[in-house]
């Protein structure tokens, strides 16, 4: 059953969301409520961007006093907030990124990011992974890899190859003198929770070192402590010669991040780039209390919750199950059939998970969650009975 607000959202939006059949009106917590106040438990946290949860109070009272006082202000204007975010952002983020470009949009930080590539090298082709998620935007869409997002739309922008995700090998044979950059996830969140070799990322920084390509990373999903380090790539001691940035790290309100090298910054004109809403005081107040609560003790609790909560469900008793993987709070459970089922009936027993890929249930729960709750979804998800069956 469609909700009456079901029904007038759908009569006038464009209809291209899945549709949970689910209206829900407050967050508190780790959990949504509907209008009835029914209590669901988050454990995707809106697609990865409420890692706080909600009402989380340093981010509350930093969202609540500059929507007061400055919610936005154009670039060519200086102001105190974005001068604090920036160098808060670009000290967390530390090794090699030394200048931001500040967005509202995973897929904006994105555009951002191959528009820098080009201007750095002058050249214009570029090489992304099989099953890679960049976006939907038309040059984060030609880094998307899938017919499903980009069929209706080709040719798209650009000369990209999509190589094999955690192939070296793949990457060295791809390059040419044409090549301006490799952009990959340093975990591939849409199409799974897809993790490659542990040497990859150390392989990959090697061989842009050697021919001059940039190295672009998606930390959009994986980045702002989701794997249990600020970056995912810092697992594997990589810096990109630039890195994007989106979701939660402002703490709930619209935002992307480019955070790039003082050698690429260094070729990017004015006016080269830029847009109306990028860099609002509000987003940066909201990056502000974000760093201000993922130090590094906080981090390693995302990572340990984490640790606990996939070794509870490798330990599920299901002959659905074909692999549990994750990393941090980015946890994968890949089943042989029936996902969406799976889904379902979490969602009837008031746990909001979302898909990735065909056939894997993806959980990105807020960092604020505890074992308890997480338990609770390992116990739920026993009960279940398309899991049982
Ligand atoms: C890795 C990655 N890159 C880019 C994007 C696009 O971000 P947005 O939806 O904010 O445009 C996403 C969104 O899920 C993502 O997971």
């Amino acid at each position: 059953m469609i909700s009456e607000v079901g029904l007038a959202e759908r009569s006038c939006q464009v209809d291209t969301y899945l549709n949970r059949r689910l209206e829900l009106v407050r967050g508190e917590g780790v959990y949504l409520y509907t209008a009835a106040g029914e209590r669901y438990l988050d454990m995707m946290s809106n697609y990865g961007v409420n890692i706080l949860g909600y009402g989380h109070p340093a981010v509350t009272r930093a969202l609540t006093a500059q929507i007061s006082h400055l919610p936005a202000l154009h670039c060519s204007f200086n102001n105190d907030v974005r001068a604090a975010a920036s160098r808060a952002l670009i000290d967390r983020l530390g090794g090699s990124y030394r200048r931001l470009y500040w967005s509202n949009s995973g897929a904006e930080a994105i555009e951002a990011a191959l528009k820098f590539a080009v201007l750095a090298t002058g050249r214009k082709r570029f090489i992304a992974c099989r099953d890679g998620y960049h976006g939907k935007t038309l040059g984060a869409l030609s880094a998307t890899h899938g017919s499903k997002y980009r069929a209706a739309f080709e040719p798209l922008l650009w000369e990209f190859c999509h190589i094999d995700f955690g192939s070296a090998e793949a990457l060295e044979s791809a390059i040419d003198d044409e090549t301006a950059a490799f952009l990959v996830e340093p975990i591939q969140g849409e199409s799974g929770v897809l993790i490659p070799d542990a040497t990859y990322l150390r392989a990959v920084r090697e061989i842009c070192d050697r021919t001059g390509v940039l190295l672009i990373l998606d930390e959009i999903q994986t980045g702002a402590g989701r794997t249990g380090t600020f970056l995912a790539s810092r697992h594997s001691g990589v810096d990109g010669d630039i890195v994007c940035l989106g979701k939660g790290i402002a703490g709930g309100v619209p935002i992307g991040i480019t955070a790039t090298t003082a050698e690429v910054a260094d070729r990017i004109g004015r006016s080269a780039h830029t847009s109306t809403f990028g860099g609002n005081p509000l987003a940066c107040a909201g990056v502000l209390a974000v760093l201000g609560v993922l130090d590094d003790s906080f981090l390693a609790e995302v990572a340990a919750k984490g640790r606990v909560f996939m070794e509870r469900l490798s330990e599920l008793d299901s002959p659905l199950v074909k692999a549990v993987r994750g990393s941090g709070l980015m946890i994968g459970v890949e089943v042989f059939s029936k996902r969406n089922e799976i889904l379902q009936s979490l969602q009837r027993a008031r746990i909001l998970t979302i898909p990735a890929g065909e056939n894997v249930v993806r959980f990105l729960p807020p960092y604020v969650i505890d074992e308890a709750h997480l338990e609770s979804v390992v116990e739920t998800l026993n009960r279940t009975s398309p899991w049982r069956r």
